[in-house]
């Protein structure tokens, strides 16, 4: 039985169309999700979109839609995308699938045969944006902060789950789970929060205000708040059959930042807790696509549409720019000249060019096929460059979810190997008979490090991957990361006509 690696990612709300935001969390989540398929563990990467709740039923009725016909069209904008940028999933979760709603209704059921819900008059400031209940304590110099969008002040009668039962335990399991949050510090964020006490969570909305949602299993004339419906997708989508647990526990819940306190670090470990299933092993927080310093919101409808940027440049560029450019937990901003730059010098220079001159090399100087050079006539700075220093270094940064610098990594060798060729001027060499031998290693070398960086780039950039190894005649299914990365079975195969990998663009 291989090792098993369940992978998810936050489920989009549809009240809108996907933006870079989305599209960054997904092709996060995939290249992390392909690393380890290619690493030959058993993966299962789930991500979807969330249906329910008051602001998908809002512009469904701004579209004057029915509201899951509303749901339907809009599914079906993510979900093209996600094809077009190549997210690899394995199952697709959506909020209003018949198995998903039993599911939450059964989960329901059990907190409530627990005695951990009941039932209680509440006047209170909810804020519509966030489909939550606030405070007085979160007014920030007497205003409502925006991101709370419009709230209003109500009294209703609802159902809570006592999450306040639970807040010693929470706080016990984060002190001694130090790794449980990725970047660390977020554990300290979350220890701080948990300072003040918790409140109940308000888990129904009365059909009266939004009928949009998964009804009471115990009162019909309410549905379910839509994070309590939201978390539990990464459980409900995650069943076998016969095995009602599955791919549960997660190794890694990726999601930004904006939706961690409270969502998926108070409610979700504390409803899982008090359904008595395992904790996630892992969450990834990722920062921020900005748009020129600003945050992407719908009231500034500054939303970065990743379509026009697809067309340009193609899928693997975009996914190269985005997991490149973004560092490690933190904002960064999306700008057209720093993708044209990542473009024009990491891909076209450094990569295409690299594996455009050594391909022509084997064709001019070898007849299109790859020579061969005992281990023995490698020169020292040879066999450096096919040392495993790369793939360790690589392995380490993917394991901690730097995917900057496991790009980081490849590129430096990208470099180095440049420079080598530079540095022996194999056309020189070519020249003269005697040196035969010495353009024999200086053309296998190469072609190892060729197939190599194709190995490992694969997860970020899975049609170039092919490419590459297309042109080296390697068979381009089923491999294992571990086992094709040292093998040095290259001489004698014959290589394809090389035509540019990433053409040279100009900006319009
Ligand atoms: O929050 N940059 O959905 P959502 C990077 N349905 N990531 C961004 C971003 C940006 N500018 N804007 C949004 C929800 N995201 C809930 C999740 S999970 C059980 C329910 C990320 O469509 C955001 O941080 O508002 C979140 O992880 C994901 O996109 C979906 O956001
Ligand atoms: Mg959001």
């Amino acid at each position: 039985m291989p090792n098993s690696f369940f992978i998810t990612t936050a489920i989009d709300y549809v009240n809108g169309s996907p933006h870079l935001g989305h599209a960054y969390e997904k092709i996060l989540a995939d290249a992390i999700a392909r690393y380890y398929r290619n690493r030959g563990y058993a993966v299962f990467f789930l991500t979807g979109v969330d249906e329910h709740g008051q602001k998908v039923q809002q512009s469904a009725e701004k579209e004057k839609m029915e509201v899951k016909k509303f749901c339907d069209i809009q599914t079906e904008k993510f979900l093209q995308l996600w094809k077009k940028l190549h997210i690899h999933y394995d199952a697709f979760a959506r909020t209003t699938h018949p198995s998903h709603v039993q599911y939450v209704r059964d989960a329901l059921q059990k907190l409530a045969d627990k005695g951990l819900i009941y039932f209680k008059e509440h006047e209170g400031y909810y804020s519509l944006r966030q489909e939550q209940f606030v405070t007085e304590k979160d007014l920030v110099d007497g205003k409502w902060p925006e991101i709370y969008g419009e709230v209003i002040k109500t009294k209703e009668p609802n159902y809570f789950f006592k999450l306040s039962a639970f807040s010693e335990w929470l706080k016990s399991y984060v002190r001694d789970n130090e790794n449980w949050f990725i970047p660390q510090s977020k554990r300290k964020e979350l220890l701080g929060a948990l300072e003040r006490p918790l409140a109940d969570l308000c888990i129904s909305r009365p059909v009266s205000r939004l009928s949009w949602g998964i009804p009471l299993p115990f009162d019909e004339n309410y549905v379910t708040y839509v994070w309590f419906d939201a978390l539990l997708n990464y459980v409900s989508f995650a069943r076998k059959e016969g095995d009602n647990q599955g791919w549960w526990p997660a190794q890694l819940h990726v999601i930004g930042k904006d939706i961690f306190i409270p969502a998926h670090a108070i409610y979700w470990p504390i409803i899982l807790k008090a359904l008595e299933l395992e904790q996630p092993k892992h969450f990834l927080i990722h920062g921020w696509w900005m748009n020129k310093g600003a945050k992407m919101s719908k009231s500034l409808g500054n939303f970065i549409d990743p379509l026009p940027y697809l067309e340009i440049f193609g899928a693997d560029a975009l996914r190269y720019y985005l997991l490149r450019e973004m560092a490690f937990g933190q904002d960064a901003d999306f700008a057209d000249d720093k993708i044209w730059a990542r473009y024009n010098s990491d891909l076209c220079n450094d990569l295409g060019n690299l594996v455009q001159r050594i391909t022509v090399m084997i064709h001019k100087y070898r007849s299109g096929v790859i020579p061969s050079c005992l281990e023995t006539m490698m020169e020292e700075n040879e066999k450096e460059l096919l040392d495993r220093d790369l793939f360790e270094k690589y392995c380490l940064s993917f394991e901690k979810y730097d995917i900057a610098q496991a790009l980081q990594e490849i590129w430096q060798h990208i470099k180095k190997l440049n420079r080598y060729i530079e540095n022996n001027a194999p056309w020189s060499l070519a020249k003269n008979s005697k040196q035969s031998q010495r353009l024999d290693c200086i053309l296998l070398v190469s072609s190892i490090c060729l197939k190599r960086y194709a190995l490992l780039i694969d997860p970020v950039m899975p049609q170039t991957a092919n490419k590459i190894l297309s042109l080296l005649n390697i068979e381009t299914k089923s491999w294992k990361l571990d086992d094709l990365f040292f093998a040095m079975d290259l001489a004698g195969k014959e290589i394809s006509a090389p035509s540019p990998l990433f053409p040279r663009k100009v900006s319009s």
